[in-house]
This record gives C-alpha cells, sequence and structure tokens, in this order.
C-alpha cells in the first residue's frame, strides 16, 4: 500500500526534481561545492546544462542574479517541488497577487522598529539555553551543535512572534526535522532504491515525522499566550483570518504560515550560529574579541537595542559565516517565459539556480575568499559589488527575517561566548551536505565549558 509519506520521498528522490537532477554535480563527499565552482570558472556565468529530462541553468555573476531576482523577478516563479509537507500553502510556496496578499499583512512584525521588544525574548531563551549548557559542562558531555542551535531558534521564535513558551518538545520535533531533511538527501535515497538496499529511514519513520511536524502549527495555536501581547506576528495572522476582505487568509493559511516561520526562521538561524561557533573555536582570536566586545559594551547588564548597534565585530562574525556557509547556498526560480541571460537562451519551464555560494566565495568579489576575515565587514572604505552576497536572496521575494536573524545570532553568539568555551571536536574539515540548505554531514560535535 502507498502511503502518503512513500509519495513525498517518491517526490523528493524523484527524477524530475532539481535536487535530484543536481546530485551527479555536488558528489564529492570532500566539497560538494567544488565541482559548480569549477564549471563556473571553466564555462561562464550562465551555464545550460541537460539534465536527463530537464534544462537547468547554472548562473553564477551578482548582474544576473539581479536580472532573474529583481529586474525580472515576475518571469521567474518559486520552485518548491517536494516542500510543500513543510511549508503547505504558506507564503514561500505561492507567486503573484495571492504571495502579495499573504505577505502584506505580516511584513510589520519584520520592521526594525520592533526589534528592541523582541530583545527581552531573545535574551531568555538565550538564558535558558546557557542553563541547559551549563549542565552540559559539569557532565563533560558532547553536545551536537545544530540540535542546540535549532532548539534556541525555535524558542526566540515561539516567545518573540508567538507570545508562546514552546508548546512542543524541541529535541523531539528537531529530530523529526532531521528525518525528513535527511529524506532530502535524494543521492542516497535513489541509490538504496536502485539497487533495492533497505532505507536507513523507512517510510514509517518519514511518516512519523511529517504527523509530528504537521501538529506542531496547532499546539502553538492551542497553547496559552505568555503575556498576552496586543501585538506580535501570531496576532497579525489571526487578524488576517478574521479580516472578511481576505478570504484567501484561511485557517489553514495560519497553520502553514506557522510551519514556514518554525522551518524557514529556525534552521537557516541554526546552521549560522552553529556554523558561527565552529569558526570562532577554530579561531580562538575571534572569541577573545567577541567576549572583549561584550564586556566592554554591556558590562553586567543584559544587551539592549542600543548594545546591538555597538556589537559591530560579533555582528560582523555572523555575516563572515554566511558567506562562507551560506546556510541557502542556491536560490532555484523556473522560467515562467522564454528569456535571454547574457547571450543564452532560457526557455519557459527551465529550473534556474542561482548559485550564491559561488559568488560568495569569488576572488573576483573577496579578497582571499576561503579566509575567515570578519574585519572585512568593518572596513567602510571597501565598497561591495551589488548582488555578490545574498544570503537572504534579493528583490521582492528577499528573506523578511534576514535583518532579525542577525539580530538573534548576534546576541546569542555574544552571550554564549562570554560565559562559555566552545570547543569543536568533530571531523576536519567538518563534511558538508548541500540539499535545500548546506548543512554539516552528522552535525558538529562540541564540548562547551564554563569559562572562570
Ligand atoms: C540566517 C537566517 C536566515 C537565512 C539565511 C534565510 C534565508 C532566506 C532566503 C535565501 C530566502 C529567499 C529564498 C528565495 O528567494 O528563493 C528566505 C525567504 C524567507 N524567509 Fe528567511 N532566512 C533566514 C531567517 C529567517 C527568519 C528568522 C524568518 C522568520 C522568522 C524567515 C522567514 C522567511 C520567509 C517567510 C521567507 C519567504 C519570503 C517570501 O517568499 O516572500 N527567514 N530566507
Amino acid at each position: 500500500m502507498t502511503t502518503q509519506q512513500d509519495s513525498h520521498i517518491g517526490k523528493l528522490g524523484d527524477e524530475s526534481s532539481i535536487w535530484f537532477n543536481l546530485t551527479p554535480l555536488l558528489k564529492n563527499p570532500e566539497n560538494p561545492m567544488g565541482l559548480l565552482l569549477q564549471m563556473a570558472e571553466r564555462y561562464g556565468p550562465v551555464i545550460p546544462v541537460n539534465m536527463a529530462n530537464q534544462r537547468v541553468v547554472l548562473v553564477t555573476e551578482p548582474e544576473y542574479f539581479k536580472h532573474v531576482l529583481v529586474t525580472k523577478a515576475d518571469s521567474y516563479i518559486k520552485y518548491f517541488d517536494g516542500l510543500k509537507p513543510i511549508f503547505g500553502k504558506s507564503m514561500i510556496t505561492n507567486d503573484g497577487a495571492l504571495w502579495q496578499k499573504i505577505r502584506m499583512p505580516q511584513q510589520p512584525a519584520f520592521h526594525p522598529s520592533v526589534f528592541a521588544d523582541y530583545i527581552p525574548y531573545f535574551n531568555t531563551a538565550i538564558k535558558d539555553k546557557m542553563d541547559i549548557w551549563a549542565s552540559y559542562a559539569a557532565s563533560g558531555k558532547t553536545v551536537e551543535m545544530v540540535e542546540q542551535t535549532w532548539t534556541l531558534a525555535a524558542d526566540m521564535i515561539c516567545k518573540a512572534l508567538f507570545d508562546r513558551d514552546l508548546p512542543f518538545n524541541p529535541h523531539f520535533v528537531f529530530k523529526c526535522v532531521k528525518t525528513y531533511t535527511d529524506v532530502m538527501n535524494h543521492k542516497e535515497i535513489r541509490l538504496k532504491k536502485q539497487s533495492d538496499e533497505l532505507f536507513e529511514i523507512t517510510g514509517e519513520e518519514t511518516a512519523k515525522a511529517v504527523k509530528e511536524w504537521w501538529s506542531v502549527p496547532l499546539a502553538v495555536l492551542g497553547a496559552d499566550p505568555r503575556e498576552g501581547r496586543e501585538q506580535s506576528l501570531l496576532k497579525m495572522i489571526e487578524a488576517a483570518v478574521a479580516d472578511p476582505d481576505m478570504p484567501e487568509f484561511d485557517h489553514q493559511q495560519a497553520v502553514d504560515e506557522i510551519k514556514q516561520y518554525l522551518w524557514a526562521g529556525t534552521e537557516t538561524t541554526a546552521l549560522t550560529l552553529s556554523w558561527a561557533l565552529y569558526l570562532t573555536s577554530k579561531h580562538p582570536e575571534a572569541a577573545v574579541r567577541i567576549r572583549r566586545e561584550g564586556e566592554t559594551v554591556c558590562g553586567d547588564r543584559e544587551p539592549t537595542a542600543d548594545d546591538y548597534s555597538k556589537l559591530q565585530y560579533t555582528r560582523a562574525v555572523i555575516q563572515e559565516t554566511m558567506r562562507l556557509y551560506p546556510p541557502v547556498w542556491s536560490l532555484i526560480r523556473v522560467a515562467a517565459e522564454d528569456d535571454e541571460i547574457a547571450g543564452k537562451q532560457i526557455k519557459a519551464g527551465d529550473r534556474i539556480v542561482l548559485f550564491s555560494y559561488g559568488a560568495h566565495h569569488n576572488p573576483k568579489y573577496w579578497d582571499e575568499p576561503e579566509e575567515f576575515r570578519p574585519e572585512r565587514w568593518m572596513d567602510k572604505t571597501k565598497k561591495q559589488v551589488k548582488y555578490s552576497y545574498i544570503p537572504f536572496g534579493a528583490g521582492k521575494r528577499s528573506c523578511p527575517g534576514g535583518a532579525m536573524s542577525q539580530l538573534e545570532n548576534t546576541l546569542a553568539l555574544s552571550l554564549l561566548l562570554r560565559r562559555f568555551r566552545t570547543e569543536y571536536v568533530g571531523l576536519e574539515p567538518p563534511r558538508i551536505n548541500a540539499t535545500v540548505t548546506l548543512t554539516p554531514r552528522g552535525g558538529l560535535l562540541f564540548k562547551v565549558r564554563e569559562l572562570s
């Protein structure tokens, strides 16, 4: 019998899926980005490749990112094959007038003028995480950092945006998220399918993971408010559901929007903080500078909005981390009509892969691009080439939560490193998986120790 979840696995590992089609190009286990970087260097900024049953166009230059994401944004639509179980019909999956109608009522929750209100909630979530880390430090336990930072990011979102304490077990939900994202590692699944091997992850486990995931937004909606705030993202979503002029924004839309925030707004933020902790473990001088900056700016107080603007070096570490390890390493679009980019024909239906990782690592735009150099973000004399750094995308579909995630991660990095020494104890260099996001294969293992 085919279950609904088997069909998700089918879709994700399908030959028509862009993620499956890209796997031959990402096959080097040491460096899955290597081949794409070489292709960009050898064959130029726009490379059409015929793959199985579809044409994939690899785009690697900032001016063409602008063409697709900004200048002709309406001619290139979002690609969401296989991700529907995660995101439902939330804003991130829509296009055109409907997308605009869904995004508009939620946009005010991400305006920088409300960030000061969020900071106490972020600080509380970070403090709670530090209490947990104190016990790990005492026991000497090895921790997997992506799980640690994901649970922190989920707590921050629930407290600040939904006015809720976490109404689910974050570690359990993280394991479900992981099960599903592992299923997205199509190559292994296809190979196992072809050789009739058993899946490491069974359809049943994926079924359980998806079912658990779907229960999470209902838990958020059903939980008691923390403080009964008048203003929150959840209140904005509820108001949109109640608005008779917005019949499209029904109860299911609200459920799916919450799902979207608890995935798109947590996995990416968590990956960034995990990679930042890895980089600062490898560059202890950066960790020392972050500690000193925190001491100078905040002393014994909790950070405020005013302090955030002064935590310049810590923020630069977060920016540099997203340059080296952009959580969303490529943006995918489908051409809605024929077009031409850099003299190359684009046909309606082509899958366009905007290789942001490639631009982030291109020596044309960055001195010593493989080096971890947070100072480059503090040098105001150096002008960045526009669209050469797009961790949050660009144009009207860019990430609404980008600035907020930088705030979350700057505060978290500053506070965590002031109290703890975080020592990376995993494989060096860490292996990476490139599916929808750039993740450390097998996670990032750390020991945390209290500083005296
Ligand atoms: C380091 C953290 C983050 C990164 C790297 C990131 C990255 C991105 C990128 C690249 C896109 C655009 C995808 C595309 O154009 O195809 C995007 C969209 C989106 N992000 Fe983020 N994001 C982060 C944090 C957040 C947070 C904190 C939230 C909210 C709580 C969020 C919510 C969204 C939503 C709702 C969209 C869809 C916007 C639309 O389609 O109009 N993200 N993100």
